[in-house]
């Protein structure tokens, strides 16, 4: 957001519910009536509700995703710039499109809800305001890899750590983008990016927590796959402290994945309860059915068909563990 809003941003949250005269906005941003109905389009733009009559403008209540602008993260790489937004369509799609203009690495774009939350293959990702975090962190790696896979690992190794880390809850790794807490999803990601023969431009992984959403919240097809951290904890969970959170072990585990990729490797597997066991699994292909050996370091799935023969997943869907 450009620096002008953001300093305007501030000023009606120190003065929120105040009725604040446009006349003295005028004077103290420097700008005159048609610079500040500009303003405001845009902040309306951006989904905040401002209220104005002729004379005056203020805001009834400041959306809290907004407050992650005043957190100071002690990262070196991740989240040294937030961007965000009240009401998107797609995180994702924003922060691949800031990614294809340049936009540096480690930039992560959130919003307080999304309309058109994009989940793998053609399933749309259920993002409601004030009860998750919808968020798209922007990756440069400069290392060789195929596929987006092993962003998706990453992230996902991130959220078991962090939920452990802060609330003392086992999840596990449901290869490739799905982390869960027993049986039921809480965490879907879907790492996108622009890789052209072996060289990666940028990856940009978008990360879906259901946080604060209670059972008869899901939509109906989703109510028995899915969970969210205040159904299994039975309290709400601050959003910001989660998000802060995610972002330093973010920070560390990528430098990890750059310095020491094995001990990422073998932390997957270790969060992933598949190994070892029968798995079918739904490939662009068709169905397969065996034994979990292990991911490879593009973060692909190497198992072993009832045949004998081992064979790597690229993509699939698991349906079934024995
Ligand atoms: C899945 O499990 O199918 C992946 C879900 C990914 C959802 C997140 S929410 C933030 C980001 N923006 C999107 O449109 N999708 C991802």
């Amino acid at each position: 957001m450009p620096e002008k809003k953001i300093n305007f941003l501030n000023y009606i949250k120190e003065h929120l519910s105040e009725k604040i005269s446009k006349k003295v906005i005028e004077n103290e941003f420097g700008i005159n009536a048609d610079g500040l109905a500009q303003l405001l389009k845009s902040l309306k733009n951006y989904g905040f509700q401002v209220v104005e009559s002729d004379t005056h403008i203020w805001m009834e209540s400041y959306p809290e995703i907004f407050s992650l602008t005043d957190i100071v993260l002690h990262t070196k790489v991740i989240g040294k710039k937030i961007l965000p937004f009240f009401d998107v369509l797609s995180t994702n799609d924003i922060a691949l499109m800031l990614a294809l203009q340049g936009e540096t690495e480690g930039t992560v774009v959130i919003s307080e809800r999304q309309r058109k939350g994009r989940g793998k293959g053609d399933s749309i990702w259920f993002s409601p305001s004030d009860a998750g975090l919808w968020l798209s962190v922007i990756f440069r790696p400069k290392f060789q890899m195929t596929g987006v896979e092993k962003f998706t690992l990453l992230s996902a190794l991130v959220i078991v750590e962090t939920v452990k880390e802060l609330f003392n809850i086992d999840a596990w790794i449901k290869w490739p983008n799905d982390v869960m807490i027993n049986d039921k999803k809480f965490c879907g990601i879907l790492s996108e990016g622009k890789i052209s023969s072996g060289t990666i431009e940028f990856i940009v992984s978008g990360i879906g927590i259901n946080v604060n959403i209670d059972k008869n919240e899901f939509p109906l097809d989703l109510q028995e796959s899915s969970t969210s951290l205040n159904l299994e904890l039975n309290q709400k969970v601050n959003r910001n402290d989660l998000f802060s959170a995610i972002m330093l072990n973010l920070d560390r585990k990528y430098e990890l994945l750059k310095s020491n990729p094995e001990t990422i490797y073998k932390a997957w597997k270790q969060y992933s309860n598949i190994f070892g066991r029968l798995i079918k699994i739904q490939t662009p292909e068709g169905e397969l059915e065996g034994t979990a050996i292990d991911f490879d370091e593009n973060g692909f799935l190497i198992i072993r068909l009832n045949s004998g023969i081992e064979t790597k997943i690229i993509s699939g869907t698991i349906t079934k563990v024995d």
